[in-house]
């Protein structure tokens, strides 16, 4: 019998990559139902699908639903209160990212999912591109020892999100930081086999803000958006440029810099380097010593959609919940990157560097 899935929100990320996911593995998942605080936003996206129930309120269809599995698409302020409703409820649940702001917030997150005994994975859908994977494999047996540096660049050219509530801090929680720059510290830790953070500094910046890209551009990956707000600048309180040092307890140092909008060349880049071997993704390069240099084995994509990452994690969630596989993103992945967050916005805000042994 198939899982039973209900999706809280139905905006740009619930109707283009998460729906189509399920959908993908019909044979696995039934999506019963969908929920957003706009009718309208709600009822066109069941109808756009052919999804029998929708909702206005979330608690209610998670009673009269009964789901195995939520996927909460809600902006990020409201990630956690939907989560542990979900939960509470006994749903699996697949959170988009940024899962959580601060380390207490996402220790607090997995704990309810430890006590109600279901799984719970953050959207960290940018892990799976062929050069990351392959890097992953590349680490995994054996090809790099300790890491001991790293450089990490995602930066838009002009890609600030305009079509819902992005740029606004008491909604989105930050800015180009947690909303691109999260998916290059998952895909970070996850390469690093995630050491524990142990200094963070970070600056953030707003240059942009009246200068628009497209759709696509600004991370609308289909070009299409659902139930769009109309943007204004002036509401926007949040960064259009970041950077900084991560330092981890292994002594590895990480530079970034990411960017919904700057002058400088498109990147979504990770360079890592140790004594064996160096690697510099997405060109897949390996660098060695003497040895000179080759090239990473990367395997095609099997799904042909802007949106395969959530492809993978819904094809690995009925398998953790069928008992065949490990989720694919960890709590404690997870966690860490939500303690570098909150970290990162600490440092900014009070101009120096944070150490771990500040964050509660
Ligand atoms: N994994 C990825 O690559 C990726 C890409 C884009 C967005 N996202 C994440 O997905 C989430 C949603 O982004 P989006 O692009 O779909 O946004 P969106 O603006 O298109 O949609 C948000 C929806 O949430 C609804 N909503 C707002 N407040 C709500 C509340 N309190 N309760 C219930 N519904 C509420 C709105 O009515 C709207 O329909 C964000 O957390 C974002 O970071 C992830």
């Amino acid at each position: 019998m198939a899982f039973k899935v209900c999706i809280i929100s139905c905006g740009m990320i619930a109707n283009e990559a998460h729906i189509p996911a399920y959908q993908q593995f019909s044979e696995d998942y039934e999506i019963v139902a969908v929920s957003d605080i706009n009718e309208m936003a709600a009822r066109d996206t069941a109808e756009r699908h052919g999804i029998l129930h929708y909702y206005t309120d979330a608690e209610k269809m998670l009673t009269e639903q009964k789901p195995d599995v939520v996927s909460v698409c809600v902006p990020n302020a409201f990630h956690k209160e939907y989560t542990i409703m979900a939960l509470r409820h006994g749903a699996n649940v697949l959170c988009e990212k940024p899962l959580a702001f601060c380390h207490s917030d996402a220790v607090e997150m997995f704990d309810c999912a430890k006590q109600a005994g279901k799984v719970l994975m953050a959207c960290q859908s940018m892990r799976f591109t062929p050069d990351r994977l392959a890097a992953k494999k590349f680490i995994d047996e054996g090809g790099m020892d300790e890491i001991y540096y790293g450089e990490l660049s995602r930066i838009r050219r002009r890609g600030i999100p305009t079509w819902g509530t992005f740029h606004m801090k008491k909604i989105s929680c930050g800015g180009a930081f947690v909303d691109i720059g999260v998916h290059m510290l998952d895909a970070l830790v996850w390469l690093m086999g995630n050491p524990a953070v142990s200094a963070v500094s970070g600056t953030i910046m707003q240059n942009h803000k009246n200068e628009l890209g497209s759709l696509k551009g600004s991370g609308a990956l289909t070009g299409k958006v659902h139930n769009k707000r109309t943007f204004d600048p002036d509401e926007m309180d949040v960064e259009d440029f970041s950077c900084g040092t991560i330092t981890f307890e292994t002594g590895a140092k990480v530079s970034f810099k990411v960017a919904w909008a700057a002058n400088i060349p498109e990147a979504s880049d990770i360079m890592l380097v140790s004594k064996k071997a160096g690697l510099d993704l997405p060109s897949g390069r390996i660098l060695f010593d003497e040895r000179g240099e080759r090239l990473l084995e990367m395997k095609n994509c099997p799904y042909d959609t802007p949106y395969f990452g959530h492809m993978y994690l819904t094809d690995n969630l009925r398998k953790v919940l069928k008992g065949e596989a490990n989720p694919i993103v960890m709590p404690e992945e997870t966690i860490n990157v939500s303690k570098i967050i909150e970290m990162f916005y600490l440092s900014a805000r009070l101009g120096r560097e944070v150490s771990a042994a500040e964050i509660g």
